[in-house]
């Protein structure tokens, strides 16, 4: 085995390499070369570092130092100075690695540092195409204690004792749903990993495939032994193809190295894995529409009961789990049930991966121990809100989640107690909003994504979507009264209770939360037909006033032409005239207000 004095990670995550991370790993190499300190320095293209509005990134390991934002121009100094010099690039590092003389390791800086990595643990470490880093790091170690030291109830016992719930959306308890497929007999029964992740700005699952596809492997064939299942399937979207492309090549490794297949590790236990490509519509990661797609048929939900435990695919007893809920297992194993169930709260035990997004400054994927708090999520790891801006609300949950305000930030984050503030845990999205959005006009935009995304199986869902997406439409237009908020609360209600999955029940979640929360917001938009954000254009009125001096620079930039001088004589001499916005033709670009000298600031915005 080779031994190398310094390591070069760079991130091979999707935000990455669409930043051309491979082609900076390339020039890396080719600069290593040219120095002749190639077979002393080895460079390794990783999964995601977690800080991708950083991208792309590189950390120099044995000291982690922290690259960010690297360009291929850059990496010649790297490799001169730091490689071959051992002089860190100070102005190439993180602007919060480096504080006066002292430069931060990578596990130092503020968003790592509340973080604690158990799903995520090799991501960003190892190279995702290489079984040699995953076994290094233990890998395959809890398959061989399973297959070798323990019965399949002892297995099912463990991670029942480690209190780990479902990671997909509904945080049903993951020992108890693998009790129920073990004790159902059959012939035949599966194994199925969601790796659907349709939720808008969610990247949590997408992660762990790229970063560490043996975790999954390993867990999804743990599984196996423990319900008696010889066959799995891993349904993933169609739009992750870095991370199909590693699922495949895992897979091929697995096999050679009788991981995976016949016989593993020459026990008389047999399991080999499936990858089925997701069709690309947000219903295909509910579970029973997923199991539909798998079969070949239009992706929509079956009636519950009975439930995929006992009859799934082709009707025999299977399991679903999640991407990060099977990547908790293999450490789970290992390191006992016990020891997971000492993190986290009560009733939400070990970590959870979130997608923080939105108006946040760091942007990007993190794991924290339940429990923390919203605040320390979004102001010490997330950095706040940039620009000064105010906080105003988190979306936890997805689409279907519910807006928490400020009010909220210091609730331990766990599941049941985000369903007790009306909003939820969901797969792990997070979007913040500051002071300058809208929060009629965000609930119009999830219901958009949701009415968009129902199957049209059943009515509540397919048409009361629509219209509770019509009567947000008239609000935010300035055409809606008293009623019409009335009636968006019963149709919400009614919606949530009367949809057969769970996409219509909790679609209307956006709405109600809003409602609770931000009354205010929609009492000015009905009663005062006001947006007291500005977002919503059709309630905005652009007007010029006494301060004008008729410079004519707004008429200028207006795209509409429909600014003149028409207005009242400011100087006899010249006959200037002020100038006047025709607000029939105006389309509320903003541009007049943003050319008006700021020394006259003559336009005003209502
Ligand atoms: C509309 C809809 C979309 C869903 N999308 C996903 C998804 O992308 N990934 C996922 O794991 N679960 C998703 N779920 C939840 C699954 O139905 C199921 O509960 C989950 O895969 C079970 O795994 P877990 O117990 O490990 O969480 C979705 C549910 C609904 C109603
Ligand atoms: S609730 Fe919506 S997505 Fe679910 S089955 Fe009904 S129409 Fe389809
Ligand atoms: S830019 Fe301002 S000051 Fe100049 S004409 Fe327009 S409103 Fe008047
Ligand atoms: S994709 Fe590179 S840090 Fe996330």
């Amino acid at each position: 085995m080779q031994f190398y004095r310094a390591h070069v990670l760079i991130c091979g995550g999707t935000g990455c390499t669409s930043s051309k991370s491979v082609e900076i790993k390339a020039e890396m190499e080719k600069e290593l070369k040219a120095l002749g300190i190639d077979n002393e320095v080895q460079v390794v293209m990783t999964g995601c570092f977690g800080l991708c509005e950083a991208g792309p990134i590189m950390i120099v390991y044995p000291e982690g130092t922290f690259y960010s934002h690297i360009k291929i121009s850059d990496v010649k100094r790297i490799a001169s100075e730091h490689l071959l010099k051992g002089r860190v690039v100070k102005d190439l590092l993180y602007y919060e690695a480096i504080q006066q003389d002292k430069i931060k390791s990578v596990n130092d800086v503020d968003f790592y540092a509340k973080q604690k990595r158990i799903a995520l643990a090799n991501c960003g470490l190892i190279d995702p195409e290489n079984i040699d880093e995953y076994i290094a790091l233990d890998g395959y170690q809890a398959l061989v204690k399973v297959l070798t030291q323990m019965k399949p109830e002892d297995v099912i016992e463990e991670v029942k004792i480690s209190g780990l719930r479902g990671r997909g959306g509904a945080g049903f308890p993951t020992g108890l749903k693998w009790q129920f497929a073990a004790n159902y007999e059959d012939d035949m029964k599966y194994v199925c990993c969601n790796a659907d992740e349709g939720d808008p700005g969610a990247f949590m699952d997408r992660s762990i495939l790229e970063g560490t596809p043996h975790s999954l492997l390993e867990a999804m064939t743990i599984a196996g032994y423990a319900t008696n299942a010889k066959k799995g399937y891993i349904y993933v979207r169609a739009e992750y193809p870095i991370a199909v492309k590693r699922l495949e090549i895992a897979i091929k490794q697995a096999k050679e190295y009788g991981l995976l297949g016949e016989s593993i590790f020459d026990t008389n236990f047999s399991f080999d894995i499936e990858i089925r490509l997701g069709a690309g519509a947000f219903v295909c990661g509910e579970e029973t529409a997923l199991i539909e797609s798998i079969e070949g048929k239009r992706g929509m939900p079956r009636t519950k009961p009975p439930f995929p435990a006992e009859k799934g695919i082709w009707g025999k007893p299977t399991l679903i789990n999640n991407v990060e809920t099977f990547a908790n297992i293999p450490a789970i194993i290992l390191k006992g049930g016990e020891w997971f169930s000492k993190i986290g709260t009560e009733d939400s035990k070990g970590t959870k991966v979130f997608a923080l997004g939105g108006k946040i400054t760091n942007t990007g994927l993190v794991e924290i121990p339940m429990g923390t708090t919203l605040r320390e999520v979004i102001y010490d790891i997330g950095g706040g809100c940039p620009n000064g801006k105010k906080f105003k609300a988190v979306q936890t949950g997805g689409p279907s989640g519910g807006c928490l305000t400020s009010e909220h930030l210091d609730t331990p984050i766990g599941y049941d107690n985000l369903v007790k503030l009306g909003s939820m845990m969901g797969s792990g999205g997070m979007i913040v909003m500051d002071e300058d959005n809208c929060m009629v006009d965000i609930a119009r935009y999830f219901l958009d994504f949701t009415c968009d995304e129902s199957c049209g199986k059943c009515t509540p869902c397919r048409e009361g979507t629509k219209r509770l997406k019509e009567l947000l439409d008239k609000i935010c237009t300035g055409k809606g009264s008293l009623e019409d908020l009335d009636r968006l609360e019963a149709l919400a209600y009614y919606i949530q209770d009367n949809s057969l999955c769970n996409l219509g029940q909790s679609a209307p979640n956006p709405v109600i939360s809003t409602l609770v929360h931000f009354r205010d917001e929609y009492l000015a938009h009905v009663i005062d037909k006001k947006c007291p954000t500005g977002v919503c254009k059709d309630l905005l009125h652009y007007t010029i006033t006494d301060k004008c001096i008729g410079c004519g620079s707004c008429s200028k930039v207006c795209p509409q032409g429909c600014i003149e001088p028409v207005g009242k004589v400011i100087n006899e001499k010249t006959n200037r005239r002020a100038y006047v916005i025709d607000s029939s033709k105006c389309i509320k670009c903003g541009a007049c207000m943003d050319a008006c000298p700021p020394k006259v600031s003559a336009i005003i915005r209502q």
